[in-house]
């Protein structure tokens, strides 16, 4: 274990919000060893930048890490030429090019596909009504997996990041885990028959027809996809609902967007930064290392707390405030070095592009959240990744329940 100082945090509520321990850890203690997580923590931005460049001391490569276990090998757990082989022929897939040449449009067909089905209904919980279904839907397309549900992606989707982040070992939560990374191979195994059937696998624009194409081994194939929707639904589900949630309780900054003062695209990347859907991601210590005061040894566990690198004070004035007109060019809310999100350019369109003014031009000025008696506060939760857990709204013409009885 590394010699950094000891910090004992609640797991319960670090969970409920990770921010105020978080800020402190970083004025007090900014690498420090969290006896109740197993790992020792970076928190100060610049400190995460140089180190998750560093890949020949702070390792993505984990053999008995819980992603390798549960969900086989993918290419954010390998590093150097083994990572740079799969990632060459992932990212062209959903690179920026490949964004606005073609799933641009789908994502403009699919979420107005999503709000056609939902605004006759008047009222609702935007995480599964809009926030779960335009995530998912765009799942379904840049996987192939298209003859699934998308409640099955979402599903698949948090039964894998459950099991992931179950540094406590809850059986329950594994083998929901298990069973998830099971239904998708079959997904697969189906769609491949399908698209090989129909002579479409050539041409097919999804990232299973890129990497099979490609002659990648199946069972890569496999672990990529599940990363796929392990990594791509819950956080642009959470970032939509998530910046809906911050513009409606933050009705100055919603102005700021609505009149041109700010762009949509600005009000997600500032959310992202302020409640960051990954907030963090391990390493393995590949050889003994001094950094920072702090010597690690051999095999430690480290944390890459994105989220409060998010809130470093040393690059954000008031960083617990949500400012749509804030320069994010500092924020790791994509991580940084060789493995920053190769999807960063796919949910800056999905939701800064799209879902997020589709969704306003449709029922914006009607868009409320609901504050009835029967609904359900909102709830934020969850440190590795963190979102609302429930988003109850109404954009109906009527009266606000809030309101009270309407004279008859
Ligand atoms: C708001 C949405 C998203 C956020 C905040 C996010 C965040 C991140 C972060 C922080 C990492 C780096 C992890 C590390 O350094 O270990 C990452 C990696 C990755 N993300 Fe995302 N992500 C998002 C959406 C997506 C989507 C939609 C996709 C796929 C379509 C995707 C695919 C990936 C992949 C494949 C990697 C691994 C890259 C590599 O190892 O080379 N992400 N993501």
């Amino acid at each position: 274990m590394s010699d950094a100082p000891v910090v004992d945090v609640d797991p319960a509520e670090f969970w409920d919000d990770p921010y105020p321990t978080l800020a402190r850890m970083r004025a007090e203690t900014p690498i420090c060893h969290v006896p109740q997580f197993g790992a020792t923590l970076l928190t100060r931005r610049d400190d995460i930048h140089t180190c998750e460049k560093n890949v020949a001391v702070f390792s993505s490569d984990q053999p008995g890490g819980l992603m390798n276990v549960l969900m086989g090998r993918n290419m954010m757990r390998a590093d150097g030429d083994e990572h740079r082989r799969e990632r060459f022929v992932y990212y062209p897939a959903i690179s920026p090019r490949r964004v606005r040449a073609h799933w641009a449009a789908e994502f403009e067909r699919l979420t107005g596909e999503v709000l056609d089905e939902l605004e006759p209904a008047g009222a609702g919980d935007l995480v599964a009504g809009f926030a779960t279904a335009v995530s998912g839907e765009a799942m379904k397309v840049m996987t192939g997996l298209v003859q699934v549900d998308h409640r099955d992606i979402d599903r698949w989707s948090q039964a894998m990041i459950d099991g992931v982040a179950n540094y406590v070992g809850e059986p329950d939560v594994e083998a929901r885990c298990v069973a998830a990374v099971a239904e998708i191979d079959a997904a697969i195994a189906e769609r491949l028959d399908q698209l090989t059937t129909s002579g479409e696998l050539d041409e097919d624009p999804s990232l299973l027809a890129a990497m099979v194409n490609a002659g990648m081994p199946l069972e890569n194939v496999g672990a990529n996809i599940r990363l796929t929707i392990s990594g791509g639904q819950n956080e642009p589900r959470d970032a939509i609902a998530g910046a809906v949630w911050a513009l409606l309780t933050h009705p100055e900054q919603l102005a700021m967007v609505q009149d041109g003062r700010a762009t949509w695209l600005q009000a997600f990347e500032e959310y992202c930064r302020w409640i960051s859907p990954i907030g963090m991601s391990p390493r393995r210590i590949a050889t003994e290392h001094t950094f920072g005061g702090v010597t690690f040894e051999p095999e430690e566990r480290v944390f890459l707390m994105f989220s409060a690198a998010n809130r470093d004070e040393a690059h954000f004035d008031e960083p617990d405030r949500f400012d749509v007109t804030r320069d994010t060019t500092p924020s790791l809310t994509f991580g940084a070095g060789p493995h920053v999100c190769a999807g960063a350019a796919v949910s800056r369109n999905l939701v800064g592009q799209v879902a997020l003014p589709r969704l306003f031009e449709r029922v914006g000025d009607r868009l409320r959240l609901d504050t009835g008696d029967a609904a359900e506060p909102v709830r934020f939760g969850g440190w590795a990744f963190r979102g609302p857990l429930g988003l109850p709204v109404r954009w109906d013409d009527g009266p606000d329940p809030a309101d009270g009885p309407q004279p008859k």
